[in-house]
């Protein structure tokens, strides 16, 4: 698994590999653009621009939502990723930090209509998850939405038939979410899938 080195060696060609992956469809980021996309029209077509995005890499959605007047907040345990972030979104409120120690100070106080997390909570454990995710519940304002995209099965069967498929490309080291699970630690939880390999999750109060 990738540490805070590991991403910041990554970041200058970042976007350039995702796509590249994206663009065969194939494991881990075929669906990689419509799970992005389908956040950003979820987040556009509410009425709430307070955005915090978890492990924000480059920026690729957020600088989407800033363009369009929203307020970004952010972290990532990576000062490159955070570099280049920073240089699409020159007004949005990014730290460093690792989140599997929870939220830094300055984003643990406030309260958020959206949070966003896309292809980084798989860096967690599924009971790191639901932790995590019971946190993020706590930080939205009414009405507010947690959304999730990332390497994701609605059935553990799904994820094994992938893991199959991708032979030695597959990351034992990442543990994906698998919707029939996780759902039953949530009163609120929906799940739509994009690819062989990927989906949303919404979640709220
Ligand atoms: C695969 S990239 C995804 C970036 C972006 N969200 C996207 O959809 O393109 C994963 C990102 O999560 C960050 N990350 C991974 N584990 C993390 C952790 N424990 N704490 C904070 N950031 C983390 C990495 O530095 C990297 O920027």
């Amino acid at each position: 698994m990738r540490n805070e080195n590991g991403f910041d060696l990554w970041a200058q060609d970042y976007d350039k590999s995702v796509g590249l992956s994206e663009e065969a469809n194939s494991y881990p980021f075929a669906g990689y653009k419509k799970v992005l996309g389908e956040i950003f029209n979820r987040i556009l077509a509410g009425t709430g621009r307070n955005i915090l995005d978890l492990g924000l890499g480059t920026g690729t959605l957020t600088a989407k939502l800033y363009e369009h007047g929203c307020t970004i907040w952010g972290q990532d345990f990576s000062k490159r990723m955070l570099e280049i972030a920073q240089a699409k979104m020159p007004d949005a409120h990014l730290y460093q930090g690792d989140f599997s120690r929870g939220l830094v100070e300055e984003l643990a106080a406030q309260k958020y209509d959206c949070i966003v997390a896309t292809y980084t909570l798989h860096h967690l454990t599924d009971p790191e998850k639901i932790d995590f995710l019971r946190t993020l519940l706590s930080k939205l304002r009414p009405g507010g939405r947690i959304y999730i995209g990332d390497v994701a099965f609605e059935t553990r069967s799904a994820l094994e038939a992938c893991r199959e498929k991708s032979g030695d490309i597959w990351d034992d080291q990442e543990a994906y979410f698998v919707y029939e699970e996780i759902k039953q630690h949530f009163a609120n939880m929906t799940f739509n899938k994009f690819s062989d390999c990927a989906g949303v999750f919404e979640l709220w109060m």
